[in-house]
């Protein structure tokens, strides 16, 4: 059985995309499925934000045939390993959690990265330079993961 990974973010159409993609593009696709999700639903079944699209094109990733979802607690069976952007959706998946298995699964995605940060910042209102801030967060949060995942099945 694969492991899952899920990152989440508010809308699902900014940061949690990207994640989805770069972690995907770091792993064996037969051992690990990545998926993402937004804890808010504004934008239930869009493609990610053109912006995203584009600084993951630039990097060789193809993040455009994703569709936006909200999360939901039926996550906590379907997935091993939660990473959340921010503190305030970490907060919201951790409110839907029924038990202490579930709240285990939930991390902060910066917390796997050396920088000092513990979130990647909303970029949504902000220009394009944004969104390359925040591509390279999560690449550096995801290369510790990948390798966790590819070693061991575990992230
Ligand atoms: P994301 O960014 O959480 O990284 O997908 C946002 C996208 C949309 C909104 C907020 C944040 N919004 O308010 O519509």
């Amino acid at each position: 059985m694969k492991t899952k990974v899920l990152m989440v973010c508010l809308g699902n159409i900014c940061r949690s995309p990207l994640a989805e993609g770069i972690l995907a593009s770091k792993v064996d696709g037969n051992m690990i499925l990545v998926d993402s999700a937004g804890t808010a639903g504004y934008h239930i079944g869009n493609p990610p934000d053109p912006r995203s699209v584009a600084v993951a094109r630039k990097h060789g990733i193809d993040i455009s045939q994703q569709r936006c979802r909200k999360f939901s607690s039926s996550d906590f069976e379907d997935f091993d390993f939660i990473y959340a952007m921010d503190d305030s959706n970490y907060n919201n998946i951790v409110a839907l959690a029924r038990n202490e298995s579930d709240r285990n699964k939930v991390q902060l995605l910066m917390k796997m990265a050396d920088n000092g940060l513990s979130e990647v910042p909303d970029p949504y209102y902000g220009g394009e330079d944004g969104f390359e801030q925040v591509f390279d967060m999560i690449e550096l949060a995801c290369t510790p993961i990948a390798q966790n995942l590819n070693q061991h099945g575990r992230g």
